[in-house]
């Protein structure tokens, strides 16, 4: 199994995926004002305004120095404008040294299938890198998500962590074989 190449840069028929820079971080700053009300306190700008737009700088600072594959841009050809990060994350949830697919796009560019062709690149991505499974969380409540894992393939493996407060979360799992392809992902 080779895990050894960076996950840097994907294209879709509309969108290129590529690595955060510091540039863009008034756009995911935007995201987290976006949030839900029912996203957990840690997820939500703060009383004092954080994480900052110099917060998420250093953030997306720290990222550029991880050789492990990490959250990309979303960049639409047509208008160069980036709307938000699609990419892997390594929480733990699932299996040791197992990614998650994560996702989160501008309020203003949902319903266009944006996440479903950005997250089948990167289940691609995943596939010719060598893991076997990705794994992804998502709050019960949290309808367009569970559509877009729904339309990649993955499928509920029953466990929950109970949270009345935020909403239940429902841990699901890819399988990826060696036939696997969801996208069409040219490598850049
Ligand atoms: C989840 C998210 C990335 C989806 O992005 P998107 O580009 O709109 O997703 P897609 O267009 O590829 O697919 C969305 C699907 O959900 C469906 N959907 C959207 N809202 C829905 C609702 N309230 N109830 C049922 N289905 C819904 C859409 O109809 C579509 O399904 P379809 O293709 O069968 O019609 C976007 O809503 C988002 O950024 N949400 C906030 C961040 C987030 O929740 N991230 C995931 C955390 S687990």
């Amino acid at each position: 199994m080779s895990r050894h190449f960076a996950l840097d840069s994907l294209e879709t028929d509309r969108l290129v995926l590529r690595r955060r820079n510091e540039r863009e971080a008034g756009i995911y700053r935007r995201l987290w004002t976006e949030r839900d009300p029912r996203v957990p306190a840690h997820r939500r700008i703060d009383t004092e305004g954080r994480p900052t737009l110099e917060d998420i700088r250093a953030e997306i600072h720290r990222e550029r120095q991880l050789t492990r594959p990490g959250l990309l841009a979303v960049e639409r050809k047509i208008d160069g404008d980036v709307i938000g990060y699609c990419g892997l994350v390594f929480h733990g949830n699932g299996a040791p040294d197992e990614p998650e697919l994560a996702y989160e796009l501008l309020r203003s560019t949902h319903g266009y299938g944006y996440a479903t062709e950005a997250g089948g690149a990167v289940l691609d991505w995943a596939a010719e890198a060598g893991y076997e499974r990705v794994w992804a969380t998502v709050r019960d409540w949290n309808a367009a998500s569970r559509r877009v894992l729904d339309k990649l393939g993955f499928g509920e493996t029953g466990q929950v962590e109970a949270d009345a407060v935020h909403g239940d979360s429902l841990l699901t799992v890819r399988k990826l074989g060696d036939a696997h392809r969801v996208g069409r992902i040219r490598p850049r």
